[in-house]
């Protein structure tokens, strides 16, 4: 086997998706945001110094349970942005990724890019096969972009199992999503039950 077949494969299903001009700088910033920390933040935002516009996908996995809704979850990543502060976010578009394959999505909005933050090698790991898949799919590059160290340790998962637990993690997180948060965590009060009548 010369590989020749598989890159023939490639090369036409790539062909299927128009180039994007050189002139509209557009990328794709996909992930399940359950909820947006502040890793996801400075990923997004110096994405959009490298691109003219920056698309955050938020995505569903049918195999994963989530805390927020994806509706919630969009809402979530926007109120982020809008607190941030930053000229940068004023071109970023917040959008729900459609059930089926990402590089669809991708091709659809008109970028040929995803940009996806690495705290080390465990990501790079988890995200190596998928950049390559995308690739092989329809030319789909991905721009990995070193996270901040000061956030090497905070994933939306680790932060959710922190705060179940009632630990500080208003640090790790934009403060509109603290807030929903702790919200979305606090113990629902029973309905109380009166004695009215009796
Ligand atoms: O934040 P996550 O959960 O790690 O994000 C993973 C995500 C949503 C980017 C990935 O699962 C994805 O791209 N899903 C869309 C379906 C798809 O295209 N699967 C093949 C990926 S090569």
């Amino acid at each position: 086997m010369d590989g020749r077949p598989e890159r023939a494969a490639r090369v036409s299903s790539a062909a299927r998706f128009p180039r994007v001009p050189p002139t509209a700088r557009r990328c794709v910033c996909p992930g399940s945001f359950d909820p947006v920390t502040l890793g996801h933040l400075d990923v997004v935002l110096r994405a959009a110094d490298l691109f003219d516009e920056v698309r955050v996908g938020v995505a569903t996995n049918p195999a994963k349970t989530t805390l927020f809704t994806a509706a919630e979850r969009v809402a979530l990543v926007r109120a982020a942005l809008d607190a941030a502060g930053d000229e940068r976010s004023g071109r970023v578009v917040v959008e729900e990724v459609p059930q089926g394959l990402l590089v669809d999505h991708v091709r659809r909005v008109g970028a040929r890019a995803v940009v996806k933050g690495l705290r080390g090698g465990t990501d790079y790991a988890y995200e190596l096969p998928m950049a390559l898949m995308n690739r092989h799919l329809a030319d789909v590059e991905t721009v990995f972009l070193a996270g901040d160290p000061a956030l090497g340790h905070v994933s939306s998962s680790l932060v959710k199992e922190v705060a179940r637990h009632g630990g500080d993690v208003a640090g790790l997180l934009p403060a509109p999503v603290h807030a929903a948060l702790l919200e979305r965590l606090a113990p629902k009060s029973e309905p109380s039950s009166t004695n009215e009548g009796r």
